[in-house]
């Protein structure tokens, strides 16, 4: 299945996630997803593991405009998207991808005291102040057409995409903001500002990140039951009932074949898991600490 992005690409609405998946584990990883019907991995400048990734994308032969393929700009590269792109494009051994994301909406220090993570002295993340996310989106617009279809971003809330989309210089619509989703953060009022302006969410985390009580949280595994399949399919299948992209991380081929195996859910049903936040509280799994403000509890 489908989605139809706002400048017209079309995205399969299950994505292989690969965050934590090391280079040993992805390539076999994306092979089985590939092999079982996966169209769309999704991975990242920062997870480390796009070498292995498009190894696994060429060997598959699989023709290059039947695949969905998802890479990220990470912080310390906010300043050149265009150098950082050809980075990842050289470690996927790709000609183009076709979704490149603002990974998070913070630059830090391009020439701090390491490529990925770099601190202060006082341990603090080096934030680089000197720019921000709405001129990182002003270049990425700029980017060649023919590397990259579509560009988004992830990690954004509703106040910082007002900043961004009010800005004179924002042109495009990012076209997703990839953001953890699950039962447990379904950040309803994000889902509905997103809709309104024709920008899909991704849902990273959709299964509730490592040993997730998702998993095993009653109403899920009731309707797991009820639908005779696994309680990550529940979610999985949630995720699509609610009209968002769903990211799964798996690198294990029992696991990568169920979870593309999706079922449809009624209304009530959907409904049901729409509410197990009230009822369980809401759980952000995935919030590292950039000493600035990424997340808004009105979001969720
Ligand atoms: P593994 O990769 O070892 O198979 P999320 O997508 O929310 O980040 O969740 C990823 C976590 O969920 C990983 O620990 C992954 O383990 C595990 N996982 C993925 N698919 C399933 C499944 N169908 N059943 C149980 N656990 C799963």
């Amino acid at each position: 299945m489908l989605f139809e992005l706002n400048n017209g690409v079309k995205i399969p609405v299950i994505g292989l996630g690969t965050w934590q998946s090391t280079p040993d584990e992805v390539y076999n990883a994306v092979t089985e997803a590939l092999a079982v019907g996966y169209r769309h991995i999704d991975t990242a400048f920062a997870y480390g593991n796009e070498e292995p990734i498009g190894r696994a994308i060429r060997d598959s032969v699989i023709p290059r405009n039947e695949l969905f393929v998802t890479t990220k700009l990470w912080s310390t590269h906010h300043h050149d998207p265009a150098k950082a792109l050809d980075i990842s494009l050289k470690n996927l051994g790709l000609d183009y991808v076709d979704l490149y994301l603002v990974h998070w909406p913070v630059a830090m220090n391009p020439n701090g005291n390491d490529p990925k993570f770099p601190s202060r002295p006082d341990g603090t993340r080096d934030v680089d102040e000197s720019t921000n996310f709405v001129e990182t989106w002003a270049k990425m617009q700029q980017l060649d057409p023919k590397k990259v279809r579509a560009i988004g971003v992830s990690n954004m809330s509703i106040s910082n995409l007002e900043k961004l989309l009010s800005a004179p210089s924002t042109k495009v619509v990012p076209v997703v903001n990839q953001v953890e989703l699950h039962p447990l953060l379904p950040q309803p009022n994000l889902l509905k500002w997103c809709q309104d302006h024709k920008i899909y969410l991704e849902a990273y985390s959709p299964l509730g990140s490592t040993d997730s009580p998702l998993l095993s949280n009653p109403t899920i595994v009731e309707l797991a039951e009820k639908y005779q399949v696994p309680p990550a399919t529940v979610l999985i299948s949630w995720a699509i009932w609610r009209k968002t992209i769903v990211l799964p991380k798996s690198v294990t081929p029992a696991r990568i074949k169920s979870n593309f195996n999706v079922v449809h859910l009624s209304e009530a049903d959907g409904n049901i898991i729409d509410k197990v936040a009230h009822e369980y509280g809401t759980k952000r799994f995935i919030n590292p600490d950039w000493g600035v403000k990424i997340f808004d509890d009105a979001d969720a």
